[in-house]
């Protein structure tokens, strides 16, 4: 494998990278092959992954049954911009695991989702205001990356809101001061690696219920992941609307919005009328082999024992993660839920944005260095994903490389 190509990527690619997770400098990762739970770079390194492509990566790299049905598919047509066969089954697949009676349209990434939902719920109640969480992360789309980019029109942040996470009070006091302009409350049930305190997601489905305001899940990264059904099923609380990625793809470009007929219908032309009819249309939209990937993906998440295993593997992390800590004296925060991790150098529990800006990030990027280091593929700024393809000595290695990276930071 060409050595060169990580000082190639740095001449085409402002920054050298793709504008998220980037390894430090001096320790240059250029991905050429992925299998299971190991990727190996352009240097013949080998890696434990806990990125998973940022977590569509379910079952690990390169699945067979994943691979095996985007050969096949590729050979009968790789796009339509029709409905076809894989986009059927898989919407049938997808909605078995929704509330009744739930529809949905695709799209090709999570920020499509998150941008249509709140597109839907300003079409079907007539408002224009949203509200999100301190710290949530819905995609690129400007109406939720709020101060983390410029170039978004002042126009479009003045119809956001935001309120923290967790605090069940504040929000109610923002949507009610401001129930006549809302139309959507958009909140990821898990926030990045937080998970939701007792009450406060039911807080917001009833008093979001109460003024007629949409409650959008955010079901990128928790979708197919902490159950079959999502956080919906697991914290059972029902939203309006949900929005699917990551994991509905295999690992291909797909994504999806979903929830009641009666606000995903206003897509249809002609069912909705034209001052509420809302365009949802892409070229790739309901991609055949994204869909065959997705469609392996979500067999394979049937079978027995599936969900136990992936919830047993992100606790092994994290009562790992959390011991070696005490051991060693450090004060580490170590966050998550399921089959998702995360660790922030905190004394105080965390609950919210606050909390995550209050620890030690640069401690974090600096075990970030050392577990890469030691041939721990990870983004501590976002979580670890975890697959199926993760076995017991995985994690034993994974757990010993913790180990020492925690007494070198
Ligand atoms: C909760 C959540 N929503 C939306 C997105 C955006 O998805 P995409 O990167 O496919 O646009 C992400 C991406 O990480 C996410 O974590």
């Amino acid at each position: 494998m060409s050595s060169d190509l990580a000082e190639r990527q740095r001449r085409v690619f402002p920054g050298g990278h793709f504008g998220g997770f980037r390894p430090p400098e001096d320790l240059e990762i250029v991905p050429v092959r992925g299998e299971g739970s190991r990727v190996y770079d352009h240097q013949g390194r080998e890696y434990i992954d806990y990125v998973l492509g940022s977590g569509p990566l379910v079952l690990g790299h390169a699945h067979p049954a994943v691979v095996e049905a985007v050969r096949r598919q590729a050979g009968l047509g790789s796009t339509f911009y029709m409905v076809n066969e894989p986009a059927i089954e898989l919407a049938e697949l997808i909605l078995s695991a929704l509330p009744p009676g739930w529809v949905l349209r695709y799209c090709n990434s999570g920020a499509e989702a998150t941008n249509y939902a709140l597109r839907l719920a300003r079409a079907y109640t007539g408002r224009e205001k949203i509200l999100r969480f301190e710290g949530g992360y819905h995609g690129h789309q400007d109406y939720t990356i709020g101060p983390a980019s410029a170039g978004i029109p002042r126009a479009v942040g003045e119809t956001v809101l935001v309120a923290p996470f967790n605090d069940l009070e504040a929000a109610v006091a923002t949507i009610e001061a401001h129930a006549g302009e809302l139309a959507a409350v958009i909140v990821e049930p898990l926030q990045r690696v937080i998970p939701p305190v007792g009450g406060f997601l039911e807080g917001l489905r009833e008093v979001t219920a109460r003024h007629d305001i949409l409650l959008v899940f955010d079901e990128v990264v928790t979708g197919f992941r902490l159950a079959w059904g999502g956080a919906a099923e697991y914290y059972g609380v029902v939203p309006d609307l949900a929005t699917y990625g990551k994991i509905i793809g295999g690992g291909y470009p797909l994504a999806a919005v979903a929830g009641r007929p009666e606000i995903v219908g206003l897509t249809a032309p002609g069912a909705a009328g034209p001052d509420r009819f809302v365009f949802l249309s892409g070229t790739l939209n309901g991609n055949p082999i994204a869909c065959a990937a997705g469609l392996a993906t979500l067999r394979e998440l049937r079978r027995p024992g599936t969900y136990e295993r992936l919830h047993e593997v992100g606790r092994r992390l994290r009562t790992g993660f959390a011991e070696i800590a005490r051991r060693r004296g450090v004060l580490l925060q170590v966050l998550g839920d399921g089959p998702l991790a995360g660790v922030y150098f905190s004394p105080e529990p965390i609950r919210d944005q606050a909390g995550i800006d209050r620890s030690d990030r640069a401690r974090l990027n600096r075990l970030n260095t050392e577990l890469l280091k030691a041939g721990v593929l990870v983004n501590l700024s976002a979580k670890f994903y975890i697959s199926l393809a993760h076995t017991d000595a995985d994690l034993d290695r994974t757990l010993a490389a913790f180990d020492e990276a925690l007494a070198r930071v």
